[in-house]
């Protein structure tokens, strides 16, 4: 049985890796030195869609340096396009002479310096053979279709929303849309591969050191025991580093050719081609209520932006239709293909544009019955799944709405649009609603303890900037009855037991609960030891009753003795223990399938008898001037309910980013695309925009305790995305309070409201 939690957590900690990090100590993939490389550089396409009928190479081979170039001609049977996290097909780049999309590798120089490279690379003539391609929504030649579902994953549907909603008393029904947006972590995408005879070594910033390797060892027809990736920090993900994307194979196969490790850094620019991104969408809603305001009908649509061959889509229905209490529920999610690059994962990828509609329409249901939007949504508050039926497992929403409001204010609201103001800014005030599914997934971990008292933990897990580390050294540390800064963590690297991918926030508590698990293992070694040996203070005690305590082995009655004296007993050195965690609701064979570098995660949504969300509320205040239509954003309050919090600390700074990514998507954030010719036209950080600090304003986040005992042993429900999520509707929301208009189209700029 974990023990109390509140003893374990909860301590704000400084991040263990802050030092390493803020002096640059800390390794980045493309920052671990690899004896003398060559460089590599990419060429990509200049258009989204036919072939490259011949590559003239006279001119990039005659730059001093060059080395060698990569083109489907002479590499391109050596390798097979990288397997998708769905299963399904995507885009090939070097296998043929397909071109799917703008910005696709089409070829690779190899050469004696970086700007040697580069410099051929331009050198490189291209000739296409075009055809139009298909940009984005209601291009002429995209093609529409169903999302594809499986037994797991059906659209949630129930009762007879289309006759509810005919003889709704109240009803809204609008459409909504989100554009492309594009991660951009500060770190470029790099690859460096060095091979020492048949052994592959790939340094390479990843959410899935299994994953990466498992994959990239298919793509090349080779043993996955012969590849190790290693990314022991990683300069920003969000999604984007959570499959394997085309180029770490090819610069495989470049370092093979060459007999010399191959290093490649991406510009900024081709990050917006060769990695994923967050397809636009489009969403119809339809609410329909009694005029109490309990909802009666449940109607949410989508359509999402895909590559030609790929099917990936987020269906974020499958959170928006569990939202609220409501008996007549129908959804529907479709893909539309285009000459685009396959998108994916990006922070909160369904619920941040679904949950943007769900929570624009409730404002706008509220404003139909006159009624407070917190007061909608403690109407329709629910303890139990309303698709499924499962209790949820806690559910702290309008614990969060009434904590942040109180906080922010709320009470002092007039709630009639264009009615506050402040000179010449009209003052808008807007709330939504925070959700996120609570996942965990499978994992192995290796523990050893010295007499002494020094912990070291190894597992493959991520540092993605959230405070991976520090998350595992709290976890071995306290359970141990230890110091936190006598513990090394080791991660980031596939000769280290395997964990899930580090997405749909699931490391803490994956993490936390097989790091305990160890613990847990080395305490029963200890106290089974010490009650049997008529030495120890503690024989005869129950050993179950025996814990890690300050350095102790300490009994229920007080008696104890020293960590060192009960380690004794047990080793003559180090003790080590393997352990390995298959979450409740796991699939068979879920731990072996990490060996072979499938991530299989137990979902909040995919549990046997219960539902598991973390919850939260975003208030917001918005100034639009009046005249020049300018959005300010002074204020945000947000509180959050998320299970333990393992460290407050770096806690925070997660909610906190969350929030203010929030803003930024709803107000700021857009890739632009040419229709004409399906390229992107702002793939720059000039252009694609994003808040500066004068557009960052003061967020105030707010924890609201919560014990859930059902998600794991140690109650952590995840808080790497909840953040972000509808904080885009509370800006809109608060934009029509201010002005009396509602922009469903995001983003939300002064040409909106002009
Ligand atoms: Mo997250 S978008 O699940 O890395």
């Amino acid at each position: 049985m974990p023990r109390d939690t509140a003893e374990l957590f909860g301590k704000p900690t400084p991040r263990i890796d802050g030092v390493a990090k803020v002096t640059g100590a800390a390794r980045y993939a493309s920052d671990e030195p690899v004896a003398n490389p060559a460089f590599a550089w990419l060429v990509t396409s200049a258009i989204a869609r036919g072939r490259v009928g011949g590559l003239r190479l006279d001119s990039a081979k005659a730059v001093p340096g060059v080395i060698d170039i990569l083109t489907h001609d002479n590499v391109g049977a050596l390798a097979q396009p990288p397997a998708q996290m769905d299963g399904g097909p995507t885009t090939t780049t070097l296998e043929t002479d397909q071109i799917w999309h703008d910005g696709q590798i089409i070829a690779i120089v190899v050469a004696e310096s970086f700007e040697a490279a580069r410099e051929a690379a331009n050198r490189v003539e291209v000739d296409y053979v075009a055809e139009p391609p298909s940009a984005t929504f209601d291009s002429p030649g995209v093609q529409v279709e169903p999302h594809k579902t499986t037994e797991d994953s059906k659209d949630p549907a129930k009762g007879d929303a289309a006759a509810a909603l005919a003889a709704a008393e109240v009803k809204i029904d609008a459409r909504y849309s989100t554009p492309t947006q594009h991660h951009n972590p500060i770190e470029l995408f790099t690859t460096t591969c060095v091979w020492d005879g048949p052994h592959l070594t790939i340094y390479e910033g990843s959410q899935a050191m299994w994953g990466l390797k498992a994959n990239v060892a298919k793509q090349l027809g080779m043993d996955p025991a012969m590849v190790r990736t290693i990314s022991r920090f990683v300069g920003g993900a969000f999604g984007s580093r959570g499959g394997t994307t085309s180029r770490t194979a090819w610069i495989a196969i470049a370092a093979k050719r060459l007999g010399r490790p191959v290093k490649l850094v991406a510009t900024r620019d081709q990050g917006f081609t060769i990695a994923t991104y967050r397809a636009e969408t489009r969403q119809h809603l339809a609410l329909g209520a009694s005029r109490d305001g309990k909802l009666t009908a449940f109607v949410h649509e989508g359509w999402e932006v895909t590559s030609r061959p790929s099917g990936y889509n987020v269906a974020g229905v499958d959170t928006t239709a569990r939202m609220y209490a409501c008996p007549n529920i129908a959804t529907a999610v479709h893909v539309v293909h285009a000459d685009r690059n396959t998108p994916g994962f990006m922070r909160a990828p369904p619920e941040t544009p679904y949950m943007f509609a769900l929570e624009s329409g409730m404002d706008e249901l509220a404003h139909a019955l006159n009624m407070d939007p917190i007061e909608l949504r403690r109407v329709n508050d629910t303890k139990i799944d309303p698709v499924s039926g499962k209790p949820f497992s806690s559910r702290s929403l309008m614990a969060c709405f009434d904590q942040a409001a109180a906080k922010f204010g709320w009470s002092g609201r007039n709630p009639k649009p264009g009615s506050m103001r402040d000179g010449d800014w009209l003052i808008g005030w807007g709330c939504a609603t925070a959700t996120y599914p609570t996942n965990i997934g499978p994992a192995a971990a290796r523990l050893a303890v010295t007499p002494e008292g020094k912990v070291t933990v190894q597992l493959a897990a991520h540092e993605i900037g959230t405070g991976a580390y520090t998350v595992v050294a709290i976890t071995a540390a306290r359970s141990l009855g230890l110091k936190v800064d006598d513990t090394t963590v080791m991660l980031g690297d596939s000769s280290l037991p395997p964990v899930t991918v580090a997405g749909g926030s699931n490391n803490a508590a994956t993490t936390a609960n097989v790091v305990y698990k160890a613990c847990e293992e080395v305490r029963r070694r200890l106290a089974e030891a010490a009650t049997a040996d008529p030495a120890s203070p503690l024989h005869g005690a129950d050993a179950a009753s025996l814990q890690l305590k300050g350095g102790t082995l300490m009994g229920p009655t007080g008696a104890s003795e020293p960590f060192k004296a009960a380690l004794s007993r047990v080793t003559g050195g180090v003790l080590e223990v393997h352990a390995e965690n298959a979450p409740q609701g796991s699939k068979p064979g879920a731990v072996a399938g990490l060996y072979e570098g499938k991530s299989a995660m137990v979902r909040g949504t995919g549990r046997e008898n219960v539902t598991t969300f973390a919850f939260g509320a975003h208030f917001v205040e918005v100034r639009v001037h009046e005249r020049t239509r300018e959005i300010r954003t002074p204020r945000v309050v947000s509180a959050f309910s998320a299970g333990t919090i393992v460290n407050p600390m770096t806690a925070h700074s997660q909610f906190m980013g969350g929030a203010l990514w929030g803003l930024s998507a709803a107000l700021f954030e857009a890739t632009e695309i040419d229709r004409k010719t399906a390229r992107y036209v702002n793939h720059n950080l000039a252009d694609y925009l994003i808040p500066v600090n004068a557009d960052v304003p003061d967020i105030q986040v707010l924890v609201v305790p919560e014990e859930d005992d059902q998600v794991n042993p140690l109650g952590i429900k995840g808080i790497g995305e909840i953040g972000i999520v509808g904080m885009n509707a509370a800006v809109a929301n608060a934009v029509f309070h201010a002005t009396g208009t509602r922009i469903r189209d995001l983003p939300i700029r002064a040409e909106s409201l002009l």
